[in-house]
């Protein structure tokens, strides 16, 4: 049944202009489904917090339903909702063992006693906490702190599970391990989980869908692969990975794609439209950096190559697509990145994979950009 949100708006009296206002969620609606894993992501103050806090109930909606396993539950305090939410600061106990904040949940409910140690000890197993079950939290590290706070938030069975930035007091390595951990045990239980994160690799690691904010308003819902590949605004394509945009002319529509006239005059295909577009329309061609293709063009005559320059990709058509000058290079041992100076207002980024067996450019080596149609996705100008 999930959780559902239906046109909801949240309006706060501004704190520091009395009589005024600040919209913090603007008819925002979702559907996630049962066992679904959904992530509000956005930058700071885009309402995510807000949103989740109307779904647990700490917080009523201006306007609009909350519906959560097909009861609307608007008028329902946290407590007679079927939910559990996981925090950033843990807030675990710091008196009781983990089997102790564990099992607190349980005891609350009035469970018998064996019943409550076998349920704690099944989470316990399932979150490979066995071995630290008489530890308290001072004694865990902040990974193992977090295992607790989840396995305290599971235990209780919740149809769902809310999280709001969980993993963003632990440091780099944590997180991922957690983010696959975190993955693993919704699987395993199937619980409907929302979950909310300024950090995009957090949530395409995580989620089924994400459901990317902006000042209140939802820009995008959609799969890893959509929000990223497939955006359906500049905001959406510029807030999640780096990007490049490129501005034209549609000449023809041809399927689900469409012929772009460049204002550099080059034409190309573009493989995928977030509109139905007609030839004249304005459009912003999207291509990410390990989507473009470099070319030395010196590789066609044999001689001359750069030293460690060598050919990616021909392009299509003998003229690339764009031609510059590689402006910076950062060599990360699995890929390099560059960017390149195409007479733009901004410079061109690109990622190259493997260098080692592909060789890599060089500050100040001229090189061809192209792109295959597959790879670019055109928006409106307007978008
Ligand atoms: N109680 C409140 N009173 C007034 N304004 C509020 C209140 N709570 C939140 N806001 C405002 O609502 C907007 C959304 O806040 P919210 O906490 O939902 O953002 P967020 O997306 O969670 O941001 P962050 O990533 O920084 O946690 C912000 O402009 C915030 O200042
Ligand atoms: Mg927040």
């Amino acid at each position: 049944m999930g959780v559902k949100l239906v046109h909801i708006t949240k309006v706060f009296p501004d704190p520091h202009h009395p009589g005024k206002e600040v919209v913090a969620v603007r008819n925002v609606s979702i559907d996630v489904k049962e066992g679904e894993f959904v992530t509000f992501l956005g930058p700071s103050g885009c309402g995510k917090t807000t949103t989740l806090r109307i779904i647990s109930g700490f917080e009523y909606p201006t306007e609009g339903e909350v519906w959560i396993s097909g009861k609307m539950v608007n008028n329902d305090p946290p407590n007679k909702r079927d939910t559990s939410m996981v925090f950033q600061s843990y807030a675990i106990f710091p008196h009781l063992s983990v089997a102790q904040n564990i099992g607190f949940g349980l005891e609350l409910k009035g469970l018998p006693k064996e019943r409550i140690r076998a349920e704690t000890e099944r989470i316990m197993a399932v979150m490979n906490l066995t071995n630290l079950a008489n530890r308290r939290p001072d004694q865990l590290s902040g990974g193992q702190q977090q295992r607790v706070a989840l396995a305290r938030a599971i235990v209780n069975k919740p149809s769902v599970l809310l999280f709001d930035e969980p993993l963003s007091n632990l440091d780099a390595k944590l997180r991922e391990q957690m983010r696959l951990e975190i993955r693993r045990i919704q699987k395993t239980f199937g619980i409907t989980s929302i979950y909310v994160t300024h950090d995009q690799v957090e949530a395409m690691t995580v989620s089924d869908r994400i459901v990317v904010m902006n000042e209140g308003n939802i820009m995008q819902i959609g799969t890893p692969f959509e929000i990223y590949s497939r955006p359906l605004n500049r905001f959406v394509a510029d807030f999640i990975g780096r990007v490049n945009f490129f501005e034209g002319t549609v000449t023809e529509v041809k399927g689900q794609g469409v012929r772009v006239r460049f204002n550099h005059g080059v034409d190309r295909e573009v493989a995928s439209c977030s509109i139905a577009f007609k030839p004249g329309d304005k459009a912003l061609v999207v291509v990410r950096p390990e989507s473009l293709k470099l070319v030395s063009p010196s590789s066609s005559t044999g001689n001359g190559i750069s030293q460690n320059a060598s050919v990616y990709s021909h392009p299509a058509n003998g003229q690339p697509f764009l031609e510059g000058k590689i402006d910076k290079v950062v060599y990360l041992g699995s890929v390099c990145e560059y960017e390149i100076d195409g007479g733009r207002e901004k410079p061109v980024l690109a990622v190259t994979h493997n260098p080692i067996e592909e060789g890599f450019f060089q500050p100040g080596d001229l090189v061809g950009i192209d792109f295959s149609p597959i790879s670019a996705h055109a928006l409106p100008l307007s978008s």
